[in-house]
């Protein structure tokens, strides 16, 4: 079928447009779902709205690759077409066993007088492109609201499965549940994953667990967090608890607090799944926003909406998640990259608007600062260590900022930037920024101040095409 959003040079949005990023075709696209590499093939499906740029009729969209940065795309793998989906496929996971891909996923449907329902429902496929449904596959558990989805499927060293599900107790807390299986049909249900009551929010999506040697990490996204000093200003957030899974299934996590993932301004939703490699990949959706500054971005002019972060190598070290973008990425630079090593010449004009630049200081910076394209302003502040990143809200033209504490002084930042999305990686990926900006004028400028000595720190710039 017809690939990314191939937009005419008539196109208002043009200059908006992603080269190297996951994107619908058309319509709105929101989690990654079901990502898997099966039979040598990494697939990615993803929430999609094929019909409109607003959050209804969502399927599941479906692009695969070899190398994870050259992208086919295919029709919907999974439309919103029985009873027990009629309002919406949403968001699930993907396994395989016995050498079927099974996915799993969460059919949403609108019952009489508006009232929420969801089914735990699974597909399988003997080839990865064509879907036979196998409808619900148990009853609601008690004592949880209609908001139930979004199944997350692993398989234990002795070969128990287990499903992990966001939800909403009926007093009106989040949680999230546990199932098990032992053929992936059958599932008994073993209530809370986390027993001891966390006080996060009114419902948790899309969880998700990581196992590490050392540690399991557990990943959601709350909705109806507090905002705390300076965390948790997005709509809604995604974060991490560091744990052990215990030998009932359940997750003890370590007296540490929720932590957040991505401290930009819309990164919601990961998924993340385990490659023939060993490697933990995940992707995420960039992102989720209010309604009215989702109503207000540019691209919908030209019939798309949203896109899937980079996918990012998530590794356990020293206590936290560290996240970076896949080593294929880098087989998107182009030779003979620019490199800043005279103070006078830091103004760059960028090449195109598809770059990676690379910072590497020997020791922190007094203070840095980089302005992107007159539009996004990056900030690191040596005497209290904090890093700053701020844009003008394309609905408001206000600016507004995010910002985080690196606690130990800044090291490196590698920077992912596309003409309407930035990823930034702080110190190998101990922190993340994920950001859309819009900006009306065509700037292409750079201008990077380090306020240290050219001796102390490397600077190269990429060109990136796919
Ligand atoms: C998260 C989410 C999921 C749901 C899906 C619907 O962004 O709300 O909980 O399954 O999106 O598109």
């Amino acid at each position: 079928m017809k690939g990314r959003n191939d937009l005419s040079s008539k196109s208002e949005t043009e200059k908006y447009s992603l080269k190297y990023h996951i994107v619908p075709p058309k319509g709105l696209l929101n989690d990654p779902n079901g990502l898997i590499q099966y039979k040598g093939i990494y697939h990615v499906f993803f929430q999609w709205n094929q019909h409109d740029t607003v959050h209804k009729n969502k399927s599941w969209g479906h692009v695969t690759s070899k190398d994870l940065i050259h992208w086919d795309y295919h029709e919907a793998a999974l439309m919103p077409d029985e009873w027990y989906d009629k309002d919406g496929v949403y968001s699930g996971s993907a396994v395989s066993f016995e050498d079927k891909l099974y996915l799993f996923y969460t059919g949403n449907v609108r019952g009489a007088e508006g009232k929420r329902e969801s089914y735990q429902c699974l597909a399988v496929s003997e080839d990865g492109f064509t879907f036979e449904k196998k409808g619900p596959l148990f009853n609601h558990p008690r004592g949880y609201t209609g908001h139930v989805r979004d199944p997350k499927v692993w398989q234990d060293g002795v070969g128990t499965w287990w499903m992990v599900l966001g939800a909403q107790k009926e007093d009106l807390s989040g949680d999230t549940i546990l199932y098990q299986s032992t053929n992936l049909l059958d599932w008994e249900f073993k209530g809370s994953f986390v027993e001891e009551k966390l006080s996060l929010g009114y419902m948790w999506e899309c969880p998700d667990v990581l196992r590490f040697t050392e540690k399991d990490v557990f990943i959601f996204s709350p909705q109806g967090l507090e905002t705390k000093g300076k965390e948790f200003q997005n709509i809604y957030q995604t974060g991490y608890l560091t744990g052990k899974l215990t030998s009932n299934g359940t997750f003890a996590p370590d007296k540490k607090a929720f932590k957040e993932l991505d401290r930009g301004f819309e990164f919601y939703a990961p998924q993340s799944f385990t490659d023939v490699s060993g490697r933990v990949i995940s992707f995420g959706w960039a992102g989720v926003m209010y309604p009215e500054v989702e109503a207000a971005v540019p691209t919908r002019k030209d019939g798309w909406l949203h896109a899937l972060s980079v996918p990012r190598e998530v590794t356990y070290v020293d206590g936290a998640l560290k996240q970076q973008p896949v080593i294929e990425l880098e087989q998107l630079r182009q030779p003979n990259p620019t490199v800043i090593n005279d103070a006078a010449q830091q103004t760059i004009e960028l090449p195109s608007l598809q770059n990676e630049l690379l910072i590497d200081w020997e020791n922190t910076p007094k203070d840095f600062c980089l302005h992107i394209r007159k539009g996004v302003t990056m900030q690191y502040h040596h005497g209290n260590n904090r890093f700053v990143v701020s844009r003008t809200n394309w609905l408001t033209k206000e600016r507004e900022e995010r910002e985080v504490k690196i606690e130990k002084g800044l090291k490196n930042i590698r920077l992912l930037l596309e003409s309407s999305l930035i990823e930034l990686f702080i110190n190998d990926g101990e922190e993340v920024f994920t950001l859309r900006y819009f900006i009306e004028e065509e700037s292409r400028q750079l201008v990077i101040s380090t306020g240290d000595e050219i001796e102390n720190r490397t600077i190269s710039l990429y060109e990136l095409s796919v």
